[in-house]
């Protein structure tokens, strides 16, 4: 198909966007800063991830259609579905497509998982997160053995994910890093974009995300 049948739709807003690279840049860091060693900033920006998925599950609900949970989560028929058509190639609706939303669902789980039990996380040496003493020493210690493991299934999942994009650039020629930088997508005729919810909707979430995880931590922590 050459470029006169298609056409530049929207499909993902700022803040999806947003959310989307600085999380790809914080989970690249808090993975690396939890292998060295390097608690103090693997601390300070695991609870600013914490943050960001907080606001990022607010999103999922009141975002724009394409961030909205409703929208991309689907049982296994929607699934298969999608599998039977996407061997003749067709593009139908903008998004993640059924199967990538697993993918979506799995990360953001596990980050979650993983941010959390970071906060009643220790290495029982000189650093604590700052929840461990909320909980008796066996369950931390249980928190951070999870945390461990997380980090390494955080690898495992990255790679799927990048394993899976690489698939539909190369080889599908469906550009989702280009869509995910600038939010617009070229599809065929006919295939519909979205309207964008409105930013500072996602501001005030994040504000209150922000509020939610500071002011908890205030309270909760010594
Ligand atoms: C998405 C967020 C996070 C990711 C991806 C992540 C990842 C990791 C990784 C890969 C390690 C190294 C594990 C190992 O040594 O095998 C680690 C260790 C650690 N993390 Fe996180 N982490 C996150 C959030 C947090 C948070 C929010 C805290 C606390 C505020 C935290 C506290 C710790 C501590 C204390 C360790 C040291 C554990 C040890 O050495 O035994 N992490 N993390």
């Amino acid at each position: 198909m050459h470029h006169g049948d298609k056409i530049l739709v929207k499909v993902w807003d700022q803040p999806t966007r947003l959310f989307h690279w600085a999380l790809v840049i914080l989970v690249a860091v808090l993975w690396a800063s939890g292998e060295l060693g390097n608690l103090d900033i693997h601390m300070k920006l695991g609870v600013w991830a914490l943050a960001l998925l907080l606001f990022r599950l607010g999103w999922g609900v009141v975002g724009s259609p394409t961030a909205r949970f409703t929208h991309f989560v689907r049982g296994p028929a929607a699934i298969a579905d999608y599998l039977r058509a996407a061997r003749t190639g067709a593009v139908r609706s903008v998004g993640h497509n059924p199967l990538g939303a697993l993918s979506v669902l799995a990360l953001l789980g596990l980050l979650i998982a993983q941010s959390v039990s970071g906060l009643f996380t220790t290495d029982d040496i000189f650093t604590n997160g700052p929840l461990v003493h909320l909980v008796p020493s066996k369950t931390s210690a249980l928190l951070s053995s999870l945390h461990r493991l997380g980090g390494k299934l955080v690898l495992a999942l990255v790679a799927l994910h990048l394993a899976a994009v690489a698939f539909y650039t190369l080889i599908k020629k469906d550009d989702l890093i280009r869509a995910m930088i600038t939010g617009t997508k070229r599809v065929p005729k006919g295939v519909e974009g979205v309207r964008f919810a409105h930013p500072l909707i996602a501001l005030a979430l994040f504000a209150l995300a922000c509020a939610v995880v500071w002011g908890g931590l205030a309270l909760a922590g010594r």
